[in-house]
């Protein structure tokens, strides 16, 4: 249809052609539909371009189908403004029955959706219907806020950069990160925060064990991952790591003891010591490791017999059990076999008195 128009817009400037084309192109016209036939904007109706009076053309002319109009008239060129749209003639000229196409600049659309409306010039010089509203484009992008990527370096990061998300960082081995590990991109693009910075980490001088040798050389910083071992003066025990390790927040983490041996309390009494009663000589240096039991022997405070009383030894410190009473030299030297370690033992049904060891 619009090539029809084109055609016959073309064909309109040269008169001598236009009763040809309009005979050619009289089946592509629409008729008039009735009830236009009194409309004022409806010139004379007619049919292939004979009955035409005063010099009048017959043309296609939109709803009104063939119409007898004057040549030469022309509808305001360029158009009016419209706002936010684009106007762009799709004839030679702004002529009678010529075609005006109206888009929407780029960034707006059409109410309605429509790509493009035609106005197409009248008989009475102006252009026919209206210029279509324009509404500008809402723009589908996320907002997001920025992310400097010298500030970034260094960081590993989660979650997004997009408003009203929140962003977790992280630093690399190595690196420990100072500020807010997470961030909130606001509404106006901005970080609610500060970005924070990793920073490289160290750790200080390993803290000193008491009675133990740092097996290091000694520098006033370490880098996070080495090593350092403890070792134990000697007698003493470990316990806990024998070695620590600086750690990504710099520190150095959990540090051994070194556990000193108890002397056993019991001169003139056997003991139980790992399953084996003993006498103190025959304990080696007199001396349990920190940890061991020590199983002394009490006299029932009425019977003739004996119980046990355990106590452990710890980081040096063994006492005997409150019930325990050192036998006298006399008693050791002339009656051993009546010390308290060597009586019977109490019966199960001999009332234990209630210890009170410590
Ligand atoms: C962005 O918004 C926050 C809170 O709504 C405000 O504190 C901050 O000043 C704003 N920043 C800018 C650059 O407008
Ligand atoms: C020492 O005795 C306590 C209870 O009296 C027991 O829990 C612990 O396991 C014993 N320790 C050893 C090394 O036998």
């Amino acid at each position: 249809m619009d090539s029809f128009f084109l055609l016959l817009s073309v064909l309109a400037f040269i008169g001598s052609f236009i009763s040809r084309a309009t005979a050619e192109h009289v089946e592509s016209c629409p008729d008039r539909i009735p009830g236009s036939q009194r409309r004022p904007n409806c010139p004379k109706s007619c049919s292939q371009g004979k009955n035409c009076p005063n010099k009048r053309q017959c043309v296609c002319y939109g709803q009104c189908g063939l119409s007898c109009v004057a040549p030469g008239r022309t509808c305001p060129w360029p158009p009016p403004p419209g706002s936010n749209t684009v106007a762009h003639l799709l004839s030679p000229a702004p002529t009678v029955s010529a075609l005006l196409e109206i888009r929407c600049k780029p960034g707006f659309v059409m109410a309605g959706g429509l790509e493009a409306v035609t106005r197409h010039c009248q008989s009475n010089r102006q252009w026919s219907g209206e210029d279509p509203v324009c509404m500008a484009v809402l723009t589908t992008a996320p907002l997001s806020c920025p992310l400097p990527e010298e500030a970034m370096r260094g960081f590993t990061l989660q979650g997004s950069s997009a408003v009203g998300s929140s962003l977790r960082y992280g630093c690399h081995p190595g690196l420990t990160l100072v500020g807010n590990s997470e961030n909130f991109c606001l509404e106006n693009q901005t970080w609610q925060y500060p970005h924070p910075i990793c920073q490289r980490v160290f750790c200080p001088p390993p803290t000193e064990v008491d009675q133990a040798y740092l097996v290091a050389v000694k520098r006033q910083e370490y880098e996070v991952g080495e090593t350092i071992y403890y070792l134990c003066k000697k007698t003493y025990l470990l316990e806990g790591p024998n070695s620590v390790n600086c750690q990504s927040d710099g520190t150095w983490g959990p540090v051994p003891f070194c556990r000193a041996r108890c002397t056993v309390p019991a001169q003139r009494s056997r003991v139980i010591i790992g399953g084996v009663k003993l006498w103190p000589y025959e304990i080696p240096d007199g001396v349990v490791q920190h940890g061991q039991n020590v199983t002394f022997y009490c006299k029932h405070p009425e019977k003739q017999c004996s119980f046990t009383a355990v106590q452990p030894c710890f980081d040096g410190d063994l006492r005997p059990p409150d019930c325990y009473i050192e036998p006298t030299w006399i008693r050791y030297k002339l009656f051993p076999h009546r010390l308290v370690s060597e009586i019977a033992p109490c019966d199960s049904s001999d009332q234990r008195p209630e210890s009170s060891d410590q």
